[in-house]
């Protein structure tokens, strides 16, 4: 049998080390989606959006943040021109924390500094995030440009430790005051 060629040889090795390159692809975007839980926001759930102030779970004094039957919190917020409700939040540290957002204008964004939190809340539509944080202050601004105003539009949250989170009073729970 003939040598191999030299130009076989030379593309049996490109071809090798693509599917090299392909495989350490892969495996950083599973890896970084399982460990870091960074992957695109896809939940498609639709919701009226003209209706979202008189009935359902975004009615205004639902919003806030629930804690559920197995200690991991729920929020709702609205994001509307120009403001996020409630604008102010206090959440536990290390707990799983469920975002449900919406918007009853336009398309806003929902972004938390330093965390896996970043989606565009689109109305009609009701975004969720899952994440979990250490103690410390955040800023959520809005990160779509969404009128005039867009620039103000933005809320914080801090983070406490779980046990000065279960001293808290139920309004305090749900929401804090405005800054
Ligand atoms: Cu809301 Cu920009």
């Amino acid at each position: 049998m003939d040598p191999e060629p030299p130009t076989e040889r030379t593309e049996r090795r490109w071809l090798l080390a693509m599917c090299l390159l392909l495989a350490v692809m892969m495996a950083v975007v599973v890896g970084t989606s399982l460990a870091h839980a960074l992957h695109p926001p896809s939940n498609v759930e639709t919701v009226d959006p003209l209706r979202l102030h008189l009935a359902g779970e975004f009615v205004e004094n639902n919003l806030g943040a629930e804690v559920e039957a197995d200690g991991s919190v729920t929020v709702r917020l609205l994001a509307q021109q120009y403001s996020f409700v409630p604008n102010c939040l206090i959440l536990p540290a290390d707990t799983p924390i469920k975002f449900r957002i919406t918007s009853p204008d336009v398309i806003h964004g929902f972004l938390l500094v330093a965390t896996n939190v970043n989606t565009m809340v689109v109305p009609g539509f009701v975004a969720e995030v899952h994440t979990r944080f250490a103690v410390g202050d955040y800023t959520m601004p809005c990160h779509e440009y969404c009128g005039l105003a867009h620039h103000d539009m933005w809320a914080r949250v801090a983070v406490v430790p779980k046990d000065q989170f279960s001293q808290l009073g139920s309004t305090q729970r749900r929401r804090c005051a405005a800054h």
